[in-house]
């Protein structure tokens, strides 16, 4: 058996705005990945500059930073094998035009600002996120 992995992935405002929340958790969860923990809340200035750190000299920040605190997120501890890299194919390509159709941003997304989902992109940065949210 792959041993299992924890992620952190996260259903952005455009999401929640949409709906999109139950569709988001039964594409993880028929993959059979658990979710462990779960919050919704919106995301103040502090933590959204904290969580996009990497991110802070890119021309998309400020506007990135706007549209992660414009509204309410749900937040998820998310387990199983290969975790990170799992979730991550399910949510496709950060560019929706790009993600695959039957992956979340290839089917419901077309602009790179909104497209609907986080997904931690290494192990390490699983650890630092899910510490960030839920430590
Ligand atoms: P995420 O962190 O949201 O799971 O997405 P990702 O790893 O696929 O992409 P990343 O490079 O970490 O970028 C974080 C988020 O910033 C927005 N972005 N906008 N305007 C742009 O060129 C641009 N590039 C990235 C996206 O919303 C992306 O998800
Ligand atoms: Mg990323």
């Amino acid at each position: 058996m792959t041993a299992a992995q924890r992620t952190f992935v996260m259903v952005k405002p455009d999401g929640v705005r949409r709906r999109l929340v139950g569709e988001v958790i039964a594409r993880l969860e028929q993959k059979s990945y658990d979710i462990v923990e779960m919050r919704l809340f919106t995301i103040d200035e502090t933590l959204a500059g904290r969580h996009y750190a990497e991110h802070t000299e890119k021309p998309f920040f400020s506007e990135l930073v706007s549209f992660i605190t414009s509204g309410p997120v749900v937040a998820m501890a998310v387990e199983g094998p290969e975790a990170v890299s799992g979730c991550r194919q399910i949510m496709g390509a950060t560019n929706p035009l790009q993600a695959v159709p039957g992956s979340i941003r290839g089917d419901f997304a077309t602009e790179i600002t909104f497209n609907i989902v986080h997904g931690s992109d290494s192990p390490e940065s699983a650890a630092r996120e899910l510490e960030l949210f839920f430590g």
